[in-house]
This record gives structure tokens, sequence and C-alpha cells, in this order.
């Protein structure tokens, strides 16, 4: 017998009786989600009251007429209005389970016997360190040198960690390098290695960046050979000044373009002769390849000296290596997450290792494979209304029309109204992209949503 009381505690057979109760409630409720349905007429009116009401104590409204009820089911969800939608976007990638899952549930639950909800720098509990261990696992295999992790809440935060880590380490150098049309989040920072002039607007520099065109898979070698061209002249023009490079391996929010592993080793190779840091921004790619890291798809794991990741994990993470872990006093913060979002990054860990989702027969594999196949259809049956697809895993995208901005957005507006979600990605073109939520999704809800595209290409 455990001689610590929180053990008795979950152990105690009415909080085991409680629990499955509510998985049984959960899954009676759940049993007349199966499709997606229209909004109840009787509902809507004070839904469009709540949508006005978020949109004025926001100071602006929301994007999709979006306010999830609490239910779902797997990549269905059930919104206030009574309506029921597909969920291919998943909150821009986080709800990577799908929606009520029973294992996020019982791990809710655990987190809510727990004395406190928030975990941070004076407060860490056994599982910010069960969670610790699973993703230092992870990503030291093979021939990584990353030692360490920082847990943090938010991506942007994970690479504000990520700059300071390396511009502490590499002083007086300053400088950044990165692609272009990269994302790198909102805050100050962030918001300026940020390819998007319009987030930064009315803001101070804070950061000096130099972006490289990123990889080009029409032309691969005039691309690596531009790309290299455009490094080399970066360099002599500010010699010794570049701490580091961060690298989007697959850009997201730029419209789903992958890069290739030759393309990052022509570059990494002049990287590492000057003494510049390897940084890699997998917020948005961390498992959706056939392989957890993007890092480790394109076979760069003895490269990368700091890594951060986001989105599907719940609790956002700097992974770094020996030789860049800070001195004291540089990374803290009050909180790291809530209890209930550690725990759930470790059953989406759990879940991503041993529930067949790695791998090329891996369900990420074959999940991609199923809508890629349906979006290539698609693609030579409406030549001019589909062009694609785009991205890799669960990164898949394509261009409507012709890929203006008002085009697309009109375009996952109506994908919206007929019961599906998504989003749009990069400019010139615009992308409309997914991240379906993998272990939540079946091959026939990637069959019913691709027809749904179809309808609303037609
Ligand atoms: C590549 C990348 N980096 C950083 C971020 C910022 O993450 P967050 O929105 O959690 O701050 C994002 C968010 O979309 C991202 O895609």
């Amino acid at each position: 017998m455990s001689s610590l009381n929180f053990e008795q505690l979950k152990k105690d057979k009415r909080v085991i009786e409680a629990k499955r109760l509510l998985k049984e409630a959960l899954r009676e409720a759940q049993e007349n989600i199966v499709e997606v349905k229209e909004a109840n007429p009787d509902l809507v009116d004070t839904y469009n009251q709540l949508l006005k009401e978020a949109g004025r104590l926001r100071g602006r409204d929301l994007f999709f007429p979006y306010l999830g009820s609490g239910l779902g089911k797997g990549a269905l969800v059930e919104l206030a209005d009574g309506s029921v939608k597909y969920d291919f976007i998943s909150g821009i990638g986080v709800h990577y389970l799908g929606h009520s899952h029973k294992g996020l549930l019982e791990s809710s639950v655990d987190a809510a016997l727990e004395d406190t909800i928030m975990q941070g720098n004076l407060q860490q509990g056994l599982s910010s360190v069960e969670l610790l261990r699973r993703l230092v696992d992870i990503a030291s295999q093979g021939s990584s040198r990353l030692a360490h992790c920082f847990l943090t809440s938010s991506g942007a935060m994970a690479n504000e960690n990520a700059f300071k880590a390396i511009l502490q380490k590499k002083s007086p150098a300053s400088r950044f390098l990165a692609f272009r049309k990269c994302f790198s989040g909102r805050t100050l920072a962030t918001g300026q290695m940020t390819d998007k002039p319009e987030i930064r607007a009315g803001l101070p520099t804070v950061l000096n960046i130099d972006y490289l065109p990123f990889y080009d898979a029409t032309q691969p070698e005039m691309s690596t050979h531009a790309t290299v061209k455009a490094l080399q002249e970066h360099l002599s023009e500010h010699p010794g000044e570049y701490a580091a490079m961060v690298f989007e391996l697959i850009q997201g929010e730029g419209g789903y373009y992958p890069g290739e592993t030759e393309f990052f080793k022509s570059i990494i190779q002049i990287l590492k002769e000057n003494n510049i840091a390897v940084m890699i921004d997998e917020i948005q790619t961390f498992g959706r390849t056939k392989d957890f890291f993007a890092f480790q798809y394109f076979k760069l794991e003895e490269y990368v000296d700091v890594v951060t990741i986001g989105k599907m994990a719940q609790v956002c993470a700097t992974f770094f290596t020996e030789d860049i872990n800070p001195k004291a006093g540089l990374l803290s913060q009050t909180f790291t997450s809530s209890t209930a979002a550690i725990n759930a990054a470790t059953v989406i860990l759990d879940e991503v290792a041993n529930g067949g989702y790695l791998g090329e027969e891996g369900k990420i594999n074959q999940y991609s494979l199923r809508f890629i196949g349906h979006l290539q259809q698609l693609s030579a049956k409406y030549p001019d209304q589909l062009q694609g697809p785009f991205g890799v895993g669960a990164m898949i995208g394509f261009t409507a029309f012709d890929g203006s901005m008002e085009k697309s957005k009109a375009f996952i507006f109506k994908l919206y109204e007929n019961g599906v979600l998504s989003f749009v990605a990069g400019k010139d073109p615009t992308r409309i992209r997914f991240l379906m939520p993998v272990g939540g999704v079946t091959l026939e809800d990637i069959d019913q949503v691709c027809r749904i595209i179809e309808k609303v290409l037609m």
C-alpha cells in the first residue's frame, strides 16, 4: 500500500466508480453526435446574441461564429446552436485526439483531484516530471543532442525562451536568420520574426532578423543555390553577428510548404561553420509527420541545438542541448501549465507512441494518404477550382480557385456552413488548410469531409 495520501485518494473506490460513471455518461451523451447537423432554430437567437456579446467584450468579432457546446465525438463537434460540424482544423492543431476523448476525460479527473490547478516555477507536481521524462526521451533519440526541456504555456513563449537561451549563449551575436513566410508567434520578439508585416504594425524593432528564401520544390537545385547565396551575402554583410537561424521545416501559417533534407543540410553546414545555432520551430509540425518531430522526419537529428513544440502537445516546450542550457534566472515563469494540460500531454504522447500513429504504416501517414488521394481526384475533376494538394502528413491543404485571400475566405466560410471547419494559410496564393484531429478521426470521416468539399466546389 502506498504511503502517499494522494495515491490513496486516486485509488479510492468512490473515485474509480465516479470515473466509470463519467465515462458512461459521456458515451451516452455522445450517442446523438453521429453526423453533420444544422443548427436548432430554437437556439439560434440566443446563440447569435452570445456571439455579438463575445465580439463586443473582446473588442472584435470571432473569426468563425463558433461557440462550442462542450461536447463532441472524435472529429465531430457540437456547437452551442445545436449544430454539429466536422472539426478538421482542431483549434489550429490543438485537439489532436478529437473532441470529448475518454482518456482525456480521465486524465482531467486525475488533475481535478490534485491540490492545485496550475503548475509552475515554485510548484511542480509529479506529472511534470513524467511529462519531462517522456519529452526528453523522444527528443534525444538517435544522434540528437537535445538533453533538456523547459515547459511553458504558449508556442510564442516557447520561442521567446528559445531566443533568450540562444542570445545569452551567443552574446554579443544578436541577429537571427529565418525563412521568408515563416511564422513564429505574436509577442514583440516572435512577431518581429514572423514574416508578416501586418502583425507588427506600429511596434518597435526588438530583434534584427534577415530572411532567406524557402525551398522551392519545383526547382530544387536552383532554390538551394539561391538560398545558400543569400545566406552567404548576409554573413559577409554581418560577420560574427548571427546568433541563430530559425527553421520551420514545413511552413504552416506560410501555406504548407515542406522543405527537403539536402536543402536544409546545405544551409546547416554553413551555419555550423560560422558557429550559428540551429533552432527548429516545431510548434505546428510536432506529431504531424510519420515521426514525432519533423527534424527526425528530415533526418536532421545531429544538427539541432534548440527545438520548440506546442499545439497538439497541449503544453509547450523548449528543448536545448547541454551547451545552450542558460544560466539560472534566465528562464522562469509563474505558470508552466495547468495540471489538466500536463496530464493530457502525457496521455497524447503515449497514444502517439503506442497507438500505431508513427511510421509508414502508422495512422498519420495512412490518413494523410487517404486525404491526399481524395484531393488529387478532386483536383483532376475540377482543375480550375482546386489545385494541389500540398503539405505533408497531417498538414494537408489546397489552393481554391485563384488563391486570392477573398475567394479563399469565402470558400472556408462556405465549408463552415456545410459543416466542415478549415482555415486559410499563406498569401499569393492563400491556401485552404486542414489540421485533422488524427486521434479522433476515421477514414470514413475523411471520405465524408471530402464529399462536402466537392459539394462546396461545385
Ligand atoms: C510555427 C509556429 N510557431 C509559433 C507559433 C505560436 O504559437 P502560439 O500561438 O501558441 O503562441 C505558431 C502558431 O501558430 C506556429 O505555427
